[in-house]
């Protein structure tokens, strides 16, 4: 996940690391619930821009959409709420989306829970860690695959998808991927 704006990242540190101190117990239940919020806010304007570029343009012109828009909409819902958010994937297409440590080992237990039976589309993970001498609050919340998904990240692509995929991210690595895998997850983080 890229680190957007961390000037901003490190003043609010500063600023709000010692008013935290005495209510640290109480603060991850509140931010479990900003990130799971924050979460439907990110999924749903991506939604929002690919089903109309999809139908308007087909999808090489979703692509497009896709390739300008989801760090755009990641970067607005970030500044507007003092957590960074961003998406991640065992298989990701925009190397800007490579798991960080933390995030491939949930990634992976992610992938034992849906092997274990769990419903990919409830299947989260949060956590507070000590990083740098600072509390982060960590939340993830794995990805479904859908059936719309699967022209851009599926088996079968047509041509013309295939060949702008391969123009703009040649080390692609997401696809063949079946409806209900796990595309990949959200990931979130704040300093506490
Ligand atoms: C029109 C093509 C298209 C469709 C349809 C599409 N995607 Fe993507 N997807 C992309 C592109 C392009 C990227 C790279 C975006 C970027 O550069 O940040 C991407 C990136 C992602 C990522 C970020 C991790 C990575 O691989 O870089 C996830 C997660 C993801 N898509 C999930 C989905 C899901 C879930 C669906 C269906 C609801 C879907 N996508 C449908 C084109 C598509």
């Amino acid at each position: 996940m890229k680190l957007y704006s961390v000037k901003v990242f490190v003043l609010s540190a500063l600023v709000i690391l010692p008013l935290n101190v005495t209510a640290e117990i109480a603060i991850p239940e509140q931010a479990l619930h900003e990130a799971r919020s924050l979460v439907k806010t990110f999924g749903s304007h991506l939604k929002a821009s690919l089903k109309p570029a999809i139908q308007s343009g087909g999808p090489v012109n979703a692509i497009n959409v896709c390739n300008l828009q989801a760090e755009k909409i990641a970067e607005a819902v970030s500044v507007k709420s003092n957590w960074q958010v961003g998406r991640t994937s065992l298989k990701a297409r925009n190397a800007n989306n490579t798991p960080d440590v933390w995030e491939l080992k949930n990634l992976l237990k992610f992938e034992q829970r849906k092997a274990a039976g769990e419903d990919v589309s409830t299947i989260e993970y949060s956590e507070l860690v000590a990083q740098d001498g600072q509390s982060v609050y960590r939340y993830m919340k794995a990805i479904p695959t859908a059936g719309l998904c699967l022209k851009c990240h599926g088996s079968q692509l047509d041509n013309d998808v295939s060949a702008k995929l391969k123009e703009l991210y040649p080390y692609d690595q997401a696809v063949n991927f079946k409806e209900g895998d796990i595309r990949g997850a959200f990931s979130l983080y704040k300093v506490l």
